[in-house]
């Protein structure tokens, strides 16, 4: 393994699709390595434009537009950092040579909830829910019967809670369907419905497949609203039992996918005699819930995917508890600023990134607060104060 010089005559070069928060991140691990970063996103000044050695504004869901940008880069390695790809393109540049993170099929497979779900829970035969997938109003109401309520439903093809219903009774139905017709992130009015599943707690079970092998993770627990993660902690207490159930799970289904970098396995648990851990969905990449290790590793998530693909030795040892806490936009604002940062930063144990997203909306991702503490309850109501206290407001 060698890196080159950024900028120079064979520089090692990624090539990042998607740019958000945790791209920025991403870039930033890989720039301490002094890897030369591109930076792709839809529209310019993404977060991880602004810290990338050069960056673009494309459409990456067309794949004449994409493979014209990776022929016109030529990366050593392309890092995909969001779904809304056109991944079908990606599996012909990686038959081509291009190595892609982690694989292709990784990324073709995640980006449609049932190409992860028949894998998980067909070929694999990991537990999930029960679930069955429809593509007119007709078979939700036939795949509702099928699986049974309480169940929830989502656009195959979304992220971020986009689109999802929780479904009570049969009568929810049509509003749930119409929900994720138009909430979906493509015109594929294909769904999924799922039984909904009444966990104790769920959790992200990063896994990072290296150069020596599958590494852990400490479990990550994390409280969602209306599909969105609102704060995550580390380590979440778990059995003996459930926690081995887990990295079962997540090693069996990173196998599955391969390559190198890491993966967030999503999982629901129910503890008892018996303890029950079940497949959720898995993001072949850092996850959004994983912006706590920020806080509580020696390597951060975004460190590990970095040199994992770069086929650098990890360590994925907790240094210390801790927990994130997302800063929302809180209405619509162009350029906003940032109050409360002073106060924020003021709360003992506590860090902030401000993501210098170019337009909030309510419910956008704008920072997180991160806080570290000797306890998980301590460094959760850190993390929690902190973030309330930033406020996106508009200029002047
Ligand atoms: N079948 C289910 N039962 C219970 N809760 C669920 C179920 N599916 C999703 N959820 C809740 O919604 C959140 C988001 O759903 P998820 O499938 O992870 O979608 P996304 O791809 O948008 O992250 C989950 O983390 C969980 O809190
Ligand atoms: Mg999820």
């Amino acid at each position: 393994m060698r890196i080159g010089t950024p900028l120079g005559p064979d520089p090692t070069r990624v090539l990042l699709l998607g740019s958000g928060e945790l791209g920025k991140e991403v870039a930033i691990a890989f720039q301490r390595l002094g890897v030369e970063v591109v930076a792709v996103d839809r529209y310019p000044h993404a977060p991880a434009h602004q810290v990338a050695h050069r960056w673009h504004a494309i459409d990456m869901t067309d794949p004449v537009t994409l493979a014209t940008l990776i022929e016109q880069e030529s990366p050593d390695l392309i890092i995909p950092e969001i779904e809304a790809l056109a991944t079908n393109a990606l599996v012909e540049i990686e038959a081509a040579g291009t190595t892609v993170v982690p694989t292709a099929r990784a990324a073709q497979l995640t980006m449609d909830r049932e190409g992860i779900r028949r894998l998980a829970a067909e070929k694999l035969g990991l537990p999930t829910s029960p679930y069955a997938f429809a593509d007119t109003l007709e078979e939700v109401r036939a795949a509702v019967d099928e699986v049974g309520l309480p169940c929830v439903l989502k656009p195959v093809m979304s992220s971020s809670g986009k689109g999802q219903s929780l479904l009570r009774s049969a009568d929810d139905a049509e509003a749930a369907w119409e929900h994720a017709r138009t909430a979906g992130r493509v015109p594929n009015p294909r769904v999924i419905v799922e039984g909904f599943v009444e966990f104790d707690y769920e959790i992200t079970q990063l896994t990072v497949r290296h150069a020596g092998g599958t590494a852990f993770c400490e479990p990550i627990g994390h409280r969602q609203e209306h599909g969105d993660y609102v704060e995550s902690w580390q380590p979440q207490p778990m059995s003996q039992a459930a926690l081995a159930a887990s990295q079962d799970i997540a090693g069996r289904v990173t196998d599955a996918l391969g390559g190198l970098g890491v993966f967030g396995v999503e999982l629901f648990v129910r503890e008892g005699a018996e303890p029950e851990v079940l497949f959720s969905e898995v993001s072949p990449r850092p996850h959004d819930t994983g912006l706590v290790t920020l806080a509580t590793q020696r390597l951060s998530e975004f460190e590990l995917h970095a040199r994992a693909v770069l086929g650098l030795p990890v360590d994925t040892g907790l240094r210390t508890p801790g927990a994130s806490a997302v800063v929302y936009g809180g209405a619509d604002i162009e350029a906003p600023g940032y109050t409360g940062v002073a106060e924020a930063l003021a709360v003992e144990g506590a860090d902030l990134r401000l993501f210098g997203k170019p337009h909030a909306t309510e419910r956008r991702r704008m920072g997180v607060a991160v806080a570290h503490a000797d306890d998980v309850d301590t460094a959760r109501d850190r993390a929690t104060r902190a973030a309330g206290l930033v406020h996106p407001v508009p200029r002047g």
